[in-house]
Formats: structure tokens, C-alpha cells, sequence
């Protein structure tokens, strides 16, 4: 039902300068994956195998790991690090990889409105990837396992979309001063069990007194395709860029957009701070993995 999964990986990634001056952002390593690759994954575990990905200058990198290296199949082949390609094999086989350019960095919504040739008119889920998120067994815990769902984010959302068949954004509590990082929304409780809301306001990045709440929308989103209408028409907003928080207001207007508090962790990988505590978490996780 949702077939396609767009990711804008065309931004600079400044924050990462210099690591990110001839490296895509999206291609910085957490242990040995790139993060491009923890969204690929779970947009594959939500059922979605066709990758669209809207690149820009310098993000060759992408187009090369999702691709077969023979030069490398060869000198691996029959070694004991063959293994380690296993992962990104089975991606190569199960998706199908398409790329378009952005040429000039006009926002999230431009990007995404960008991709609409590689999407058509469909239902689509998008992945910010360096939001990374994680919803697999962390812990040997056997009663916190039990309770813990396992789906992945992109999952979940899909499942509050086949109810609503509305876009929908995932959005989790960050602290109060912190507004000014995110998209913010506001909204009616409809399911306390599900956590579910319906939206009634949006704000791009609000100074906390500006902040309609502390909900807070992470790089997960489901959108319908009018969508690309409404970008179409979006004026700059926030940093005289394209939003997509203000198109995706014109959709809340009209009672059309639900925000789901996810099951799951999130790590800012933009952010170094976020990027060392995804890299200390995954590591956690690898080691405990060893000695179960
Ligand atoms: C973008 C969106 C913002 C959202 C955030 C999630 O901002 O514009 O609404 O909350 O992603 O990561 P960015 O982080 O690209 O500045």
C-alpha cells in the first residue's frame, strides 16, 4: 500500500565539517553502517522496497553503496570478511534504487517536492536518516521485552495510516527549550492507547515561548500526494526555505494530518551529541548481542 520511501539527502550537513566537506552526511558511519543505510533497513522491515532519493552535489557516495562494487566482490570473495557485506547485499537485491538531483537547496519541502518525479501520484512514507531510530530488542530484560513492540517506526506509522489514510508524522517530547530544533504540533488526543493525535496547529523551529507544545516532529512522515500541490504554492517560511511543516498545515486545516508518538528510540545524528550517543547505544547493543 505504501510502495515508495523518499529520502532528501541533499543538504550540506555543516555541522559536520569538515567530515562532511567530500562525504555525504548521510554517509557517516554509527559502527560500521552508514546512517542512509539504518533507513533503508527500516523502511524494507515496513514492507517498502522501492527507494527514492533525492541527492545534490557531491553525494555520489550514496548512489556507489547501494550499488555493486565487483572490484571489491572480487577480493572479498571466499574471505573471512565476506560476511560483513552480507547486510547490504540483500538490501541490493530487495530494493530497486532510484535518484533524482536537487539543485538548489531551497528546504526540507522544496527537497521533497523535488522527489515527486520519482513518486507519482501515491501514498509515500518519508525517512529523514539522520534521524536514526531503533526498535529492536535492547535488552535482555524478559519482562520489558514482552511489552515492547518490535515494529519499526516507518511500521508503526503504517499501520495509523491504514486507519486514517491521512499523512501522518511521527513526534516525540523534547524538552521545552529545545522547540527551536523542530517542527512543533499541536493536537486532540483521539487515541490514548494508540497515541494518536489530530492535528490542529504546526510551527516550524518556534522559540519556546512561541511553542504551541513540546511535541516535537522527528524525520518520519507519511504523506498523501496532494502534498506536492500544496508545496507547489508554499511561500519560504522559516529561514527563507520551503517547509514542509507549512504545507503539511494546510492538509491539518482541513483535520487531514494525525501525529503518532512512536514506540522506539530516536537519535539526532545531525547533532554530534546525538551521533556519539547512537554510536555508544549500537555498540551497547552489538556487545550484548556477543554475549547472549
Ligand atoms: C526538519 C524539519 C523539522 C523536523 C526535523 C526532524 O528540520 O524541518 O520540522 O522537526 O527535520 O528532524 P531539520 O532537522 O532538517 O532542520
Amino acid at each position: 500500500m505504501i510502495r515508495k520511501c523518499l529520502f532528501p539527502a541533499a543538504g550540506y550537513g555543516t555541522r559536520f565539517l569538515p567530515a562532511t566537506k567530500a562525504t555525504p552526511k548521510e554517509m557517516l558511519p554509527v559502527l560500521t553502517k552508514p546512517l542512509i543505510q539504518y533507513g533503508v533497513e527500516e523502511a524494507l522491515e515496513a514492507g517498502i522496497t522501492t527507494m527514492a532519493i533525492v541527492t545534490g552535489r557531491g553525494k555520489r557516495a550514496i548512489e556507489d553503496h547501494f550499488d555493486i562494487s565487483y572490484e571489491l566482490e572480487h577480493q572479498i570473495k571466499g574471505t573471512s570478511k565476506e560476511p560483513l557485506l552480507d547486510e547490504i547485499r540483500a538490501l541490493i537485491t530487495q530494493c530497486t534504487f532510484s535518484y533524482t538531483r536537487q539543485i538548489e537547496m531551497k528546504g526540507l519541502g522544496h527537497a521533497i517536492l523535488t522527489g515527486e518525479t520519482l513518486i507519482g501520484s501515491e501514498p509515500f512514507a518519508v525517512i529523514l536518516a539522520d534521524d536514526l531510530c531503533d526498535n529492536s530488542h535492547s535488552t535482555i530484560n524478559a519482562t520489558e521485552n514482552a511489552t515492547r513492540s518490535e515494529k519499526g517506526i516507518l511500521s508503526q506509522m503504517i499501520d495509523i495510516y491504514k486507519k486514517y489514510r491521512c499523512s501522518i508524522v511521527a513526534i516525540e517530547e523534547v524538552p521545552m527549550e529545545e522547540t527551536h530544533k523542530y517542527g512543533v504540533i499541536a493536537g486532540k488526543l483521539i487515541d490514548g492507547t494508540a497515541n494518536t493525535y489530530r492535528v490542529t496547529d504546526m510551527v516550524e523551529k518556534p522559540n519556546p515561548e512561541d511553542a504551541p507544545t513540546n511535541m516535537a516532529i522527528i524525520g518520519r512522515y507519511i504523506l498523501t500526494p496532494d502534498i506536492f500541490d500544496i508545496l507547489r504554492n508554499t511561500q519560504p517560511g522559516k529561514g527563507g526555505e520551503i517547509q514542509i511543516t507549512d504545507a503539511l498545515l494546510q492538509q491539518a486545516k482541513e483535520g487531514r494530518v494525525i501525529a503518532y508518538r512512536f514506540k522506539g528510540r530516536r537519535f539526532d545524528c545531525g547533532s554530534v551529541d546525538g551521533f556519539v550517543e547512537a554510536t555508544n547505544y549500537f555498540y551497547g547493543k552489538r556487545q550484548e548481542g556477543k554475549t547472549q
